[in-house]
């Protein structure tokens, strides 16, 4: 077979070990992390979905080498914890037996330990050790590691290492960068300490060669150990490029592979995790510098899905792996479906970070578009049944096309009307912001999706009882969505008011100057993409915060970005009058000021379609209702209910 992207699915060998491609996942935490130490049956099924799906690796991630100094996440591979072995081989199997390699993430986050606790108040009772002494941000205080502690540690990464090679990991990848231990002692804005173990460069890697070594006595040559590392620490007083390029010079010939990531989690989460204001390959060009000045295979990370990009990355010689995390969340099946050809077929992460947030806000994941995530466990092959029903699914938007998806591929014969002359519903607004160019094409993708799996798809088409009763279907989905709140306020109607869901159709009716109201998700993402455009925005919001209906990961990005494009935001501030000038808004104490704007973008928010529902509860046998029609809220909920709706059918 000629494969359209030869670079990616050529095989590698690194050390003894053969990769059946280039597409290597990037480490994620699992989420039934117990308390003696065990990997649970979920993150077991978690990792495993990523290994049927093509990936030529799989790491494990979060293993602490040394729970005596650490203790941030709840379990560790330890030879103490006798159930721990068992669990970790288990998921080595599971990855394995899909003909992933299994690797497993070292890691020790030094002065950063209780970083993941969900239980935020324990990280008072842990001691914090790093390089140096000093007080971490949030205000507790950092102890010296010791010299005895460091022999201790460096030891201990080497028996995990044996340990994690026993229980079938064929590869071990070093936790280096993104602000963790290892990178407390690269780093000259961390490691202040006077001994052999600080002061010039060649004394901070020391501590990453002796672990290194460590870990090399333990497994034997040809055990392939991967080295990650922040190509550069992106913050003033780090290490910048050109020390992260001597860095990996002074490392190269213990390690088989170079994985090169970028920044901090702690200054530059969104750069570490390329938000969705970042563009796609944002930190390649490290790896690429890097690579210029090593002999061993380089590996780079970040906002990474895109086949024709990867391709040219290995193509150019930038990299010679590319690593994903977030890509294999919304589709598991990225690889294989590169390399059959098929990458029409993939559905591509938004970078909305709810697999991020949803962590640490319920200790689960999920992901907004695959509604696998986090319950792998319920099983991830949709079986057909046994007796194949007449199904209308009535809406065309993210959760319809989820729900039209899943039932034909149950094998039940499927139509989805929706009344516009497209797919996509909400999502076809999205087409024109720059940043949320994926979340539109989500909508393309599943409708090609639903289109391939033989749905018979009616555009232009209202649904009401008449046409469900003539139907006569055997169940009915119920997937209208939402519509925009537009309040009774003089002047709302003006030819100047563009509704939010409305500005792609309206955008070259923007004036230079615009006032955005309502600052939710919404409002705040059109102010900012309007600066970016060099409009002069003003966005109000009655409430005292911006955007509280934005997860807690992307919120601060978002809010960081209307600070970079100077939008001026006037909060507890309620629009009474819209002119032609502006809008009249009124602060908490009654006074009255005119924001000024040719242009008033109105974002007040959605709300669910009630009367649609209310209309066609009852004109099926079985009728689900779905997403926002049932309550304004995410792409999350509506792809998740549409999943399950049609599998409950
Ligand atoms: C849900 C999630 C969990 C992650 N957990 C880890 C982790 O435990 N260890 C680690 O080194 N990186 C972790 N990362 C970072 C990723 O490995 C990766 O470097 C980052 O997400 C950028 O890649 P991406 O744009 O392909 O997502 C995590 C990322 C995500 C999205």
């Amino acid at each position: 077979m000629v494969k359209k992207f030869p670079n990616l699915c050529k095989p590698i060998k690194i050390g003894n070990v053969y990769y059946r491609n280039r597409m290597f996942g990037a480490p994620m935490g699992g989420t039934d992390i117990t308390s003696d130490c065990t990997i649970g049956r979920a993150s077991t099924a978690f990792y495993e979905l990523r290994a049927k799906g093509g990936a030529a690796t799989v790491t494990v991630s979060e293993l602490v080498v040394h729970p005596e100094t650490e203790g941030s996440h709840m379990f560790h591979l330890d030879l103490k914890t006798v159930g721990a072995l068992s669990s970790f081989t288990y998921t080595a199997d599971a990855i394995r037996r899909h003909g992933a390699i299994p690797s497993v993430e070292l890691s020790h986050s030094g002065q950063y330990a209780g970083t993941y606790l969900t239980d935020k108040d324990k990280k008072g009772s842990l001691n914090q050790w790093g390089p140096s002494d000093g007080v971490r941000p949030d205000g507790l205080p950092v102890k010296a590691l010791t010299k005895d502690l460091i022999k201790d540690i460096v030891k201990s990464y080497g028996t995990a290492a044996e340990i994690a090679k026993r229980a079938g990991f064929e590869m071990v990848m070093v936790h280096g960068g993104h602000g963790w231990l290892i990178n407390q002692f690269l780093s000259p804005y961390f490691n202040k300490r006077t001994d052999e173990y600080g002061g010039s460069l060649e004394n901070r890697v020391r501590f990453a060669q002796e672990v290194l070594d460590s870990i090399r006595e333990a497994v034997g040559p040809g055990f392939p150990i991967e080295f990650r590392f922040s190509g550069s620490e992106l913050f003033e007083g780090g290490y910048d490029l050109t020390e992260g390029v001597e860095i990996a010079k002074l490392l190269e010939s213990r390690i088989d592979l170079l994985h090169v990531s970028a920044g901090t989690y702690q200054r530059g989460f969104r750069i570490t995790h390329p938000s969705m204001f970042l563009p796609h390959g944002n930190n390649v060009y490290l790896a690429a510098e890097i690579k210029k000045h090593v002999n061993v295979p380089v590996a780079t990370v970040g906002a990474l899905n895109d086949p024709e990009m990867m391709e040219e990355i290995i193509a150019s010689g930038k990299a010679d792996i590319v690593e994903m995390a977030r890509a294999l969340l919304a589709d598991p099946e990225l690889p294989k479906k590169v390399m059959a050809n098929k990458e029409e077929d993939i559905i591509h992460c938004l970078r909305c970070f709810t697999c991020m947030a949803e962590r640490a806000m319920t200790s689960t994941r999920r992901c907004t578009v695959n509604p696998l995530i986090g319950r792998e466990l319920d099983g991830t092959e949709i079986h057909p049944v046994a007796n194949p029903k007449k199904v209308l699914i009535v809406g065309g938007g993210p959760g319809g096309l989820q729900a039209a998806l899943t039932a034909a591929k149950r094998g039940h014969q499927v139509t989805l009307c929706e009344k516009a002359d497209q797919l996509g519903g909400i999502l076809v607004s999205e087409q024109a912001l720059s940043f949320k160019q994926e979340m539109y094409q989500l909508g393309c993708t599943l409708g090609k999706l639903v289109k391939d799996a033989g749905v018979d798809i009616r555009l232009n088409t209202t649904v009401d009882k008449d046409y469900v009763e003539a139907f006569n279907a055997d169940a009915v989905i119920l997937s209208v969505g939402s519509e925009p709140i537009v309040p009774p306020l003089k002047g709302l109607d003006g030819e100047q008011v563009i509704i939010v869901n409305d500005y792609y159709r309206k955008k070259d009716k923007v004036e230079d100057s615009v006032v955005v109201l309502g600052g939710g998700l919404a409002g705040c993402e059109a102010a900012i993409h309007l600066a970016m455009e060099g409009k002069k925005v003003q966005l109000v919001e009655m409430r005292a915060e911006l955007a509280p209906d934005a997860n807690i990961r992307h919120r601060p990005i978002l809010l960081e970005e209307i600070k970079k494009q100077n939008i001026t935001v006037h909060n507890e501030c309620k629009g009474v009058e819209v002119t032609k000038e502006g809008v009249i808004c009124e602060d908490t104490q009654g006074n009255k000021t005119l924001i000024e704007g040719k242009t008033v973008i109105c974002a007040l928010g959605q709300r669910p379609r009630r009367d649609v529902v209310d209309a066609l509860i009852d004109a099926a046998p079985y009728v689900a209702t779905i997403g926002d029609c049932v309550k304004a809220s995410t792409i999350t909920t509506a792809v998740y209910q549409g999943h399950h709706a049609a599998l409950d059918i």
